[in-house]
């Protein structure tokens, strides 16, 4: 398995725009596309069990309705996680982070685990995913990488985890954003590529941090923004970034 230092391509939710995102398939598929990293969303079931989804609904992914932090583990399970995306898909369920794991380690997927907490969640999301993350991980392979939009859960999963590295999430760039990647520890910073310029790009690896953008779909874009200093990017298709790249 490669370290994400190495890695320019991530593959966002799985091979998402082939296959239903943040499912099993979607990463199996990222990996049979040649991508060495896949990007998850982390959140919490209302038992406190680590899933993978994006919204905080369950409606737009799966066939349920509701809130993810109204359903206990085994009714998340009961979903169908496919379905919605395209008939073959049918049967996918919204997986563990565990099973995930098994599957990344198997396929040589690097992790980058985004923390994505429900409402009122942060704090326990963040310590619970990190925890988890550093107990479940094999300790031969590169350790994952945590992120996320949350400041709150970034510091409950340092907290939690020392010893994995975090990356701060932000759609636009603060004023502040070196202050704040330093005081939680960021080893890198992961931002949208609509509002990033040249020279923020420049600025920021100046500072010593690792520069990801999300969500890069176009080849003419990805060749762009590793022209200006960014190291990887989160594409929904990998297979086309990576034979322009
Ligand atoms: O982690 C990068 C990217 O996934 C952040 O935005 O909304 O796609 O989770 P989102
Ligand atoms: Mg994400």
């Amino acid at each position: 398995m490669q370290d994400i230092a190495q890695i320019r391509v991530i593959a966002h939710r799985g091979a998402s725009f082939y296959a239903p995102e943040n499912t099993l398939a979607a990463f199996e598929l990222a990996a049979e596309q040649g991508a060495a990293a896949i990007e998850c969303d982390a959140k919490l079931t209302r038992d406190g069990k680590v899933i993978l989804m994006h919204d905080d609904k369950v409606d737009r992914t799966t066939s349920g309705r509701g809130a993810a932090r109204r359903f206990d583990l085994k009714a998340i399970r009961d979903l169908d996680a496919g379905a919605w995306f395209a008939p073959k898909y049918r049967g996918e369920r919204v997986p563990t982070l565990d099973e995930a794991m098994a599957l990344w380690a198997r396929r040589g997927l690097f992790p980058q685990i985004e923390i994505k907490p429900c409402d009122g969640r942060a704090e326990e999301t963040g310590k619970i995913v990190a925890r988890e993350t550093a107990k479940l991980w094999p300790r031969d392979l590169p350790r994952p990488l945590l992120s996320s939009f949350s400041m709150r859960a970034l510091e409950a999963a340092r907290e939690a985890a020392p010893g994995l590295p975090r990356a701060w999430l932000t759609e636009r760039l603060p004023k502040d954003w070196q202050n704040r990647a330093e005081r939680l520890g960021c080893v890198a910073l992961h931002c949208s590529r609509k509002h990033l310029t040249e020279a923020h790009a420049r600025r920021i690896k100046a500072a010593g941090l690792a520069l990801r953008c999300y969500t890069v779909n176009e080849p003419a874009l990805a060749k762009r923004l590793f022209g200006w200093g960014v190291d990887s990017v989160f594409t929904d298709c990998p297979d086309r970034i990576l034979a322009a790249v």
